[in-house]
């Protein structure tokens, strides 16, 4: 343990919690959140999604729709959010996308339904329903940098717990589980051999992101994902998207005034471009709930 605990305290401060807790909720961007209530869905969608209405439902995975874990191998979709998005895949009336950081095919094993459509590598992957797969084009130099970004990775900066997961064509260097002391400097030593082989840095949940240099994003994405789906006039269509991660806040933008966002956060100081923010992965359970009882019932 020794140095690691307060870190350790701190996360599971942080990302274990409530899920027998009452569902707290506060508007986005109130700095005084004293006056928590239980989150009214009503309130915040009832004028928004009718029950004839036809909807897009977009959704991060990793600390949205599952608990944050030490390792993404551990992370688990409860059983009943499961249920309710099958319910609401299944209406006829809604399309689900789930866009997160893991590789494509990691992120359909984790929810292992059949009626979504899955991006992964924050959009970077687009798998349909029907097996179609859609990839953003890397250029070839920098692809083939991929490995060798690795393998310095791995000789260099990974010691005392921290690990790289690689996700083909993104990676992340996780030190969520490394000694506290290490990590500034792993971090700092982890973005400059990152961008030495021509990728992006991004800082991330106690990790550091590898993205191609290429002008992509979860919020382009999703505008592909929506044009793909519905139609041309898909900013006529409803569109709600919950999140937990900076990474999220694209989509949020992207959809501003015409569509709906919940930005998964306990931190009410959080400036967002989120209409508003939600305290948990239990209280996304309930946004699921809402949007099934409001189309299927
Ligand atoms: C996580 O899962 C991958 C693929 O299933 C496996 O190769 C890896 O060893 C696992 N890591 C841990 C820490 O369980
Ligand atoms: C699969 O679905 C996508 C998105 O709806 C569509 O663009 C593509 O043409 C389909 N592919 C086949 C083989 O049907
Ligand atoms: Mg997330």
């Amino acid at each position: 343990m020794g140095r690691s605990a307060p870190l350790a305290v701190l996360a599971g401060l942080i990302f274990v919690n409530c899920c027998s807790k009452p569902v707290i909720s506060w508007p986005a961007n109130d700095q005084d959140a004293s006056d928590m209530s239980l989150p009214d869905y009503d309130q915040y969608l009832g004028e928004y999604l009718k029950p004839d209405d036809s909807l897009a439902l977009l959704l991060d995975y990793d600390g949205t729709l599952a608990e944050l874990t030490t390792h993404p191998n551990l992370s688990e979709m409860s059983v009943e959010m499961r249920q309710s998005l099958r319910n609401i895949c299944n209406s006829g009336k809604a399309f689900v996308s789930v866009i997160s950081g893991r590789d494509v095919d990691g992120v359909k094993k984790k929810i292992g339904l059949e009626n979504v459509i899955y991006s992964g590598n924050h959009g970077l992957e687009v798998l349909y329903p029907n097996g179609t797969r859609q990839n953003q084009g890397i250029p070839k130099e920098v692809a083939d940098n991929f490995d060798k970004m690795v393998d310095h990775l791995n000789r260099e900066v990974v010691h005392h717990g921290s690990w790289v997961e690689n996700k083909r064509v993104s990676l992340t260097f996780h030190f969520r589980e490394a000694e506290q002391k290490y990590i500034p400097e792993m971090a700092a030593r982890a973005t400059e051999i990152i961008e030495s082989y021509g990728y992006r840095a991004n800082p991330a949940h106690a990790a550091v992101e590898a993205k191609p240099p290429i002008e992509w994003n979860k919020g382009l994405a999703a505008e592909f994902i929506l044009g793909t789906s519905f139609d041309e006039n898909w900013r006529q269509r409803k569109v709600i998207f919950a999140g937990d991660d900076t990474t999220d806040e694209d989509v949020m933008k992207m959809i501003k005034g015409t569509g709906r966002s919940f930005r998964v956060t306990k931190d009410k100081d959080l400036v967002t471009n989120a209409d508003h923010k939600i305290p948990s992965v239990d209280a996304v359970y309930h946004l699921l709930k809402w949007i099934e009882s409001r189309i299927c019932g």
